[in-house]
């Protein structure tokens, strides 16, 4: 079960922490996240990825009932994590980058649900966690960020049990509307990211190929925000 992997987890903190400057290897994130310039431009944004309208959305979307087992894929700080865990449900927030895995550890000690929250090493692509073990699982903003779309894909309908919801959902800040699109045009030009362009009817396709029960790909507006929305049903 995943307590074992947590455990391992908890094991190789340590070593990611001296290791932030290897080339990025798929399943461990973007190199360009790790290391002290990673840090300082995550830090500069924890104002906004502290609470989030889009994940406060998503968590509603999810409806989680006490008792479930969900998975946050690229937790960030936890706006997300934090605000499952209050339903009664566990909550696994996989994470690779190693300085949002220390602030969401700190963070999740000051929670009242901090037991049914576990922060885990991990990345869409390769996750710490049994098959078919997952009754819902999200992404928000973390899309753009994979590196490997097919073992992405992959990764979640091997984790999710039968009847799963999935909901992955990236904020459209290319979308002239969003109230972020000029800050965001700047700080994307410099930070280049494997699916910038990422596409939500393909990815629906994909999981669909997999033998998803539903799945669709959609631009709509969540929590006010242009968003690529992915949801399926396993
Ligand atoms: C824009 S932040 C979003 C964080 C959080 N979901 C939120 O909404 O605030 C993107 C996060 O994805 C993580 N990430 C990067 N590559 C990833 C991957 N391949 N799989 C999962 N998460 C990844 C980053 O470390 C970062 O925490």
């Amino acid at each position: 079960m995943t307590s074992g992997h947590d455990h391992h987890d908890e094991h190789h903190d340590h070593h990611d922490e001296h290791h932030e400057h290897h080339e990025h290897e798929h399943g461990h994130g973007n190199a360009h996240d790790r290391g002290w310039r990673g840090s300082l431009r995550y830090a500069r944004l924890l104002a906004k990825m502290w609470r989030s309208p889009v994940s406060d959305a998503v968590v509603a979307l999810v409806a989680a009932r006490p008792g479930e087992r969900l998975v946050d894929i690229g937790a960030g700080m936890g706006p997300a994590t934090v605000a499952a865990a209050k339903t009664g449900a566990t909550v696994i927030a996989v994470e690779p980058t190693p300085f949002m895995r220390r602030i969401l550890r700190t963070r999740r000690l000051w929670q009242r649900a901090r037991s049914r929250i576990t922060v885990i090493d991990g990345a869409a692509e390769a996750m710490a966690i049994d098959d078919a073990s997952v009754d819902a699982l999200w992404a928000v903003n973390v899309m753009h960020h994979w590196t490997n779309l097919d073992a992405a894909v992959h990764e979640i309908h091997r984790v999710v049990r039968c009847g799963a919801r999935v909901y992955l959902v990236d904020e459209d800040f290319d979308d002239p509307g969003h109230p972020l699109f000029e800050e965001m045009r700047a700080r994307r030009a410099q930070h280049h990211h494997a699916f910038d362009d990422i596409d939500p009817h393909d990815v629906a396709a994909r999981l669909q190929s997999l033998g998803f029960t539903s799945s669709t790909g959609s631009f709509e507006h969540i929590a006010g925000r242009p968003a690529k929305v992915v949801r399926g049903i396993s």
